[in-house]
């Protein structure tokens, strides 16, 4: 695990920064132009950074791109790093230049030298986020780092240190689902997947954890016969954040929790199946936006419920064939055991709506390996029954730079989904398969409930680093959802 910094925003003061311990960072624009910070520690090196910037390399680099001037003379620091920017540059940039920062690692201070530039924030967010490491297996010293501080040097630092709170909400609450996501099956147990959970009642967060009998009463079939052959229980976690006006109707965050799976009885090829340790990522997702909400005490309404699930196959183990009975009432042949993250969607989605008449239902999955061969790993996929709702999620997305793709629902799919003995099957076949798994979960789904289906298979891990994130987990839709709150449900 870890801890996100806060960042600390002060005034530039020319004479500390030949004494600056750690690393000190200067953001240049290919034009060669210094600003106050930037000379200084040109005149402390004796033209290095001059020399730098001006250089053919330089003129060539990239926005977000990287130059370490290591153990400069003049000066205290380990190092100078320089990042390209471009002064003009939008958020997304801003992200990136952060991000660069964050890669070399925050174990030490670091001191930023952005004194006027736009988007601070983002900077700073990046160099956040991309600092995350998740080393709690690893024994070794080395692999431990150090917390160490991030410091800015800005032209109005009372602005800025205003905003710091939020940023590190924000931060921690996608650290939040990057742990639970990296963290393998056989630490993150339904059952300590749930006691983390409990942890946000520490931020004001209510958390109720229904058990299996419980779930059973309600008529959670669907969900219940995914986890019947696992030796962790089945649960259904719920967590409210009341933040907002009394009465006003919740948004509610639905997430796929399947800690494992393996397929069940139609079980996955062994090749790549360690990745499985990542489908509880909708729910990881959903626990990550409860709890940048508290932290930052939104003023909103906010409820998120996950279903935790093992799928496994097993004496006791759901079989294809089988048909199992949803909290709605309608029945489901279940042809595939390893389209199970439907199955736990559809009657935890029934739940909410008949529990919190919310306002909005937003469900996250990593649903469909179809969803993946038609987006690859850059953007997730938006399914949504009301344009407006859609519409805001996308701009939301958007601005967090969190790459998100609408695609298509439609009634002429639903015959794919026809079963013989059933009310439906939990297959549609290959062909779309995507869209007919988010079709599945429209039956689930109130006609008046403004609903958004993300399907989040692609991007909530990855295989190689990214701009914000070592490879593993992203924490992808923490922000746009957080985003989403602060636009829609806020005042
Ligand atoms: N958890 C998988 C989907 C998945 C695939 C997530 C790749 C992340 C990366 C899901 O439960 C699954 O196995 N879906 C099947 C559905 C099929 C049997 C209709 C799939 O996509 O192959
Ligand atoms: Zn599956
Ligand atoms: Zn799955």
């Amino acid at each position: 695990m870890t801890d996100s910094l806060t960042p600390a925003f002060v005034a530039l003061d020319l004479d500390t920064l030949a004494e600056a311990p750690g690393r000190v960072v200067v953001l240049a624009d290919a034009d060669g132009r210094l600003d106050k910070g930037a000379r200084r520690i040109n005149r402390l090196t004796r033209g290095a950074l001059a020399r730098l910037v001006e250089s053919e390399k330089f003129a060539k680099s990239k926005p977000g791109d990287s130059f370490a001037m290591d153990w400069p003379t003049g000066m205290a620091a380990e190092a100078v790093q320089v990042v390209r920017i471009d002064r003009k540059m939008g958020a997304d940039d801003a992200r990136k230049a952060g991000g660069a920062i964050g890669k070399e690692g925050l174990g030490k201070p670091v001191l930023v030298l952005a004194g006027s530039l736009r988007h601070i924030p983002e900077i700073a967010l990046g160099a956040m986020l991309r600092a995350y490491d998740f080393s709690d297996h690893k024994t070794g010293e080395d692999d431990k780092k150090a917390p160490g501080s991030l410091t800015f040097a800005v032209a109005k630092p009372e602005v800025l240190t205003a905003q710091a709170g939020d940023l590190a909400a924000v931060a921690s609450g996608v650290f939040l689902a990057r742990d639970l996501v990296n963290e393998p099956a056989n630490v993150l147990s339904t059952t300590e997947f749930a006691r983390r959970i409990e942890g946000l009642r520490d931020l004001g967060v209510e958390v109720e954890i229904l058990e299996e009998a419980e779930l059973e009463k309600l008529g959670m079939g669907a969900l219940l016969g995914v986890g019947q052959g696992s030796e962790s229980p089945s649960k259904l976690a719920v967590m409210q954040w009341s933040g907002g006006k009394k009465g006003t109707a919740p948004l509610a965050l639905v997430g796929k929790g399947v800690v494992f799976d393996t397929g069940g009885i139609s079980l996955k090829p062994a090749l790549g199946m360690e990745e499985m340790t990542m489908d509880m990522g909708g729910a990881g997702t959903v626990a990550g936006v409860m709890k940048a909400l508290a932290l930052r005490k939104a003023p909103a309404n906010v409820v998120g419920l996950v279903g935790l699930v093992e799928n496994m196959p097993d004496g006791r183990a759901q079989r294809p064939g089988d048909v199992v009975k949803s909290m709605k009432g309608d029945t489901i042949e279940v042809i595939n055991t390893d389209a199970e993250g439907r199955l736990v969607l559809a009657d935890v989605l029934w739940y909410a709506q008949e529990r919190f008449k919310p306002a909005g239902v937003i469900d996250l999955a990593t649903l469909t390996g179809a969803c993946v061969i038609a987006l690859g790993h850059e953007n997730g996929g938006v399914f949504s029954n009301d344009d407006e709702f859609c519409k805001t999620f996308l701009k939301a997305a958007d601005t967090e730079g969190e790459g998100a793709w609408r695609l298509p629902l439609g009634e002429a799919y639903d015959k794919q989904l026809k079963s013989r003995v059933a009310d439906m099957k939990n297959v549609g076949g290959r062909p779309g398969g995507a869209i007919t798994a988010a079709q599945f979960l429209k039956r689930f789904v109130k006609d008046d409930t403004p609903w958004i289906h993300l399907d989040i298979a692609g991007v909530a891990s990855r295989s190689e680093d990214t701009v914000l994130a070592p490879k593993g987990a992203t924490g992808w839709f923490v922000r746009s959802l957080d985003r989403l709150v602060r636009d829609t449900c806020e005042g």
